[in-house]
């Protein structure tokens, strides 16, 4: 099974389906799965399925375009992924441990080509990495509370208001946080009027609401009613997803101000709101094109805030070698299907690890039930997962799952919490919020 998104990056690997066709309004992908029974089976039969980087070699060789557009980075990514299922099942190995022997095989190979980058590169963004990718770690999760966007009919118009429950201190203690906030904020928005409410593609709230910041009032209500102290124990993050508010040069935010805003002008706006409520990470902030816009936000922020490039970099080496160079966001975002195979999505997760760069693994808006990401960010040390909220039998999926390797592998696998941000950013944050603040005064 393999994920889809509705707020895709241009740079991403393409998905392909079968449109132009009646059944299934085109979104089949019969087309995709004819490519994997015929032209991907005869590439990879017989071929040792324990190479993973060979067999993932040859999918990329097969394809020969640069977005996997020929046979589709669907088929591809299912293919790939189905490998590496197939090699542990052969060995009698769980999900997790073969990606760790998968992560572990890929680092000999990827680090030390990272060195020369690291060298040249400046010391902006979050240095402090402590066990990032070196052991099993349980994640840090990121969780939707609230929606808008492309994933709740555009009510509001930044995309996810997420809780980081950087306090607990185990994973399985900042679940219970994220389901009582959760709980409470369905509370809180009925009390201030907002009764009925849906719930957006990742399970978030969905509320009708006039302003962006309304929703991280709602979401610090949420944190306080559940007896818990925003910034020291819930920090908030925002995937602005501004790629999808860019038109011309400029933002078009019509509930801040009727004239489309520039760069400058929303990361004043951004550094405004870093200043008044307890926010840690902030997810394409600018837009998948506006490099210039990413540098001065990360001139202005980087050593405060996570600023992770989703739409930015498509979890994409390339692109994120080139953020790097370029001196833009300290974080990526790495989703399975932007780039449609295991090894690229190592190695990406690898280059950001070798240069300090924070990675997020993430689930798409349009997920399955396939916990596969679970396993993997546990498997790869990767620190921090991004799934949706808890809501939706897809997202809680993944989250179950966490629950079982956690218990399964005990001691064998770590957790960081909020130390996931080392000194720079954390600490920084958080004793600054009191409710004065966050009104403005
Ligand atoms: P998508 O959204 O899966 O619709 O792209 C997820 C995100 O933007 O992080
Ligand atoms: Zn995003």
């Amino acid at each position: 099974m393999v994920p889809s998104g509705a707020s895709t990056g241009r740079f991403e690997a393409v998905e392909l389906r079968d449109r132009g066709d009646l059944r299934l309004e085109g979104m089949g992908v019969r087309q995709a799965v004819r490519n994997v029974s015929t032209e991907i089976a005869s590439a990879i039969v017989g071929l040792d399925a324990d190479d993973q980087a060979e067999i993932d070699r040859r999918l990329i060789e097969l394809d020969g375009t640069p977005q996997k557009s020929r046979l589709g980075a669907n088929a591809i990514l299912g293919t790939s992924l189905g490998v590496a299922y197939a090699s542990a099942e052969a060995r009698g190995l769980s999900a997790v441990a073969r990606f760790h022997e998968i992560w572990n095989e890929a680092r000999r190979n990827v680090s030390q080509a990272n060195q020369s980058l690291r060298d040249r590169n400046s010391s902006h963004g979050v240095t402090h990495l402590n066990d990032l990718g070196q052991r099993m770690l349980l994640p840090l999760p990121m969780v939707n509370m609230i929606s808008g966007g492309l994933h709740a009919g555009r009510q509001l118009e930044f995309q996810d208001f997420l809780i980081l429950p950087v306090g607990a201190t185990s994973y399985s203690q900042a679940f219970e946080w994220m389901v009582t906030i959760y709980r409470r904020l369905g509370r809180v928005l009925t009390e201030r009027g907002h009764e009925g409410t849906l719930i957006g593609d990742e399970g978030g709230y969905g509320p009708k609401l006039r302003t962006n910041d309304e929703a991280i009032e709602l979401v610090v209500a949420a944190i306080e009613a559940a007896e818990l102290k925003p910034g020291d124990d819930v920090a908030i993050g925002l995937d602005v997803a501004s790629t999808h508010f860019f038109e011309d040069g400029h933002y078009r935010l019509p509930s801040v101000s009727s004239s489309p805003l520039s760069a400058e002008q929303l990361v004043d706006l951004l550094e405004n709101w870093v200043a008044r409520y307890p926010i840690i990470s902030l997810e394409d902030p600018l837009a998948e094109d506006d490099w210039a816009g990413w540098r001065l936000i990360t001139e202005r922020l980087g050593n405060r805030v996570q600023l992770v490039g989703d739409d930015l970099f498509v979890t994409n080496v390339a692109r994120l070698r080139e953020g790097i160079e370029r001196g833009v966001a300290n974080s990526v975002l790495i989703k399975l299907n932007q780039i449609g195979t295991l090894s690229e999505t190592l190695a990406t997760l690898r280059l950001a690890i070798d240069n300090g760069y924070l990675p997020v693994v993430s689930a798409r808006s349009g997920e399955t039930e396939d916990a596969t990401i679970a396993d993997l960010v546990v498997a790869t040390g990767a620190g921090q997962l991004k799934v949706g909220s808890v809501a939706r039998s897809e997202r809680l999926a993944k989250y179950n799952q966490l629950l079982r390797l956690e218990e399964t592998l005990g001691t064998h696998a770590g957790y960081l919490g909020g130390e996931v941000f080392g000194s720079a950013v954390y600490r920084h944050r958080t004793p600054k919020f009191t409710r004065d603040a966050a009104r403005g005064r």
